[in-house]
């Protein structure tokens, strides 16, 4: 089988980033039976300088019409609001209906804060909530209001709880066949704060639970779990490691995944993926890192598992597992470590020691 992947490397180190994203995939062994096709595709703010628009209409009709799935490196945003200009990320996201966005958050090493090993997945809304964005702003005696709207749709509550749960069997199949699994609980923790919101957020926690509820998820053993977003963010910090799914509308999850990524060190090192029904963008955590840009230096694994984690949606999850395995195993051994991680390596030389591990 063919899959055919579009690359959007973006600005910045996204253009160092993602060609090691395609060297991984073409590093895969033939015993796999899968091959990749590649088509470069623009976005960005230097695509935005050089034609006027930030996500021109050419990258999406090609993800439309010829891709499987594609990977986005990261793009800069101007510094002041500037005519014209929207994320293409956040537009790509809604152009190809990719609902949810997937942030695994795995440690290390043991820490001294936490000697628990940390596996868990944030699983985050992505098309409602208050990020619709219907703002308003009007003048009153006393001054200046202003109003946002959050909309929350038992549909869009329901299909991101089903992805929740069946991220939580599949990761549980993982668990049962690396012999991972002792003592864990396959489980997916709804966030929420249905005290205080108890039409909105209660709406969200309604249809996750009827979601989670169905026997494809009792019968697999996932056991349903909710947490009030403010003490889940104490919790998520304390004990990160009682976690294995999470379930979040729109701004928790962006809240609750930016500061999850913390929790492992090196945003060098966190993966995303922005998925739909039967496609998947694959996306590290970070940004175009001007600081560091055109140095080589980039670290590449957040793109690496980025791969991996959009070749899971592809129902491709033996070769996202090599993928896992052999990034696990550059870490563990810790000789070749980007600068970020307190190495020395370059971006070539630890997409090396990953792709010899394969
Ligand atoms: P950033 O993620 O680009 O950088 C934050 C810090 O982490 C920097 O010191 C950087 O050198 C380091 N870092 C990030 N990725 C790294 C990697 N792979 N290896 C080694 N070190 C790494 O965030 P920042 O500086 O706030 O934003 C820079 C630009 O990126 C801005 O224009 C911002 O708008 C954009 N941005 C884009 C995102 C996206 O495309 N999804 C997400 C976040 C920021
Ligand atoms: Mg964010």
């Amino acid at each position: 089988r063919t899959l055919r992947i579009g690359l959007i490397p973006g600005d910045g180190i996204g253009r160092e980033v993602i060609p090691a994203g395609r060297r991984i995939l073409e590093a895969l062994p033939a015993s796999l039976g899968l091959k990749f096709s590649f088509v470069d595709l623009e976005a960005g703010w230097q695509t935005f300088q050089n034609t006027g628009a930030a996500l021109p209409e050419k990258t999406v009709d090609t993800l439309k019409a010829e891709c499987d799935g594609a990977l986005f490196g990261a793009v800069s945003s101007p510094t002041t609001p500037t005519k014209g200009y929207s994320s293409p990320i956040v537009a790509l996201r809604k152009r190809l209906d990719l609902y949810a966005n997937v942030r695994p958050v795995k440690s290390v090493a043991p820490t001294p804060a936490f000697p628990d090993p940390i596996d868990l997945v944030i699983v985050r809304e992505n098309t409602e909530d208050l990020y619709v964005k219907e703002e308003k702003t009007y003048d009153t005696p006393n001054g200046k209001v202003a109003e946002a709207i959050k909309r929350i749709s038992e549909r869009a509550s329901f299909r991101i709880a089903k992805m929740a749960g069946e991220i939580a069997v599949r990761r549980q199949n993982v668990r049962n066949t690396t012999g991972d699994a002792v003592g864990k609980q396959a489980m997916v923790t709804i966030t929420h704060k249905s005290n205080v919101l108890s039409q909105t957020d209660g709406l969200f926690r309604q249809a996750a639970r009827a979601a989670l509820e169905a026997p494809q998820f009792k019968n697999a053993g996932v056991k349903i779990d909710e947490q009030i977003v403010d003490s889940m963010v104490y919790k998520l910090f304390r004990e990160p490691s009682t976690y294995d799914v999470v379930v979040a509308p729109n701004l928790y999850g962006d809240i609750l995944s930016d500061g999850a990524a913390a929790l492992v060190g090196s945003l060098g090192l966190v993966p995303s993926a922005n998925v739909g029904d039967g496609f998947a963008i694959g996306e590290p955590c970070h940004g175009s890192a001007p600081d560091i840009q055109g140095k080589g230096i980039a670290n590449p694994i957040a793109t690496l598992r980025s791969v991996a984690l959009m070749l899971e949606f592809l129902e491709q999850e033996e070769a996202a597992a090599l993928i896992y395995k052999a990034v696990d195993g550059n870490l563990a051994e810790g000789k070749l470590l980007s600068p970020d991680m307190g190495g020395k390596a370059t971006t070539d030389q630890v997409t090396e020691d990953v792709i010899r591990r394969l």
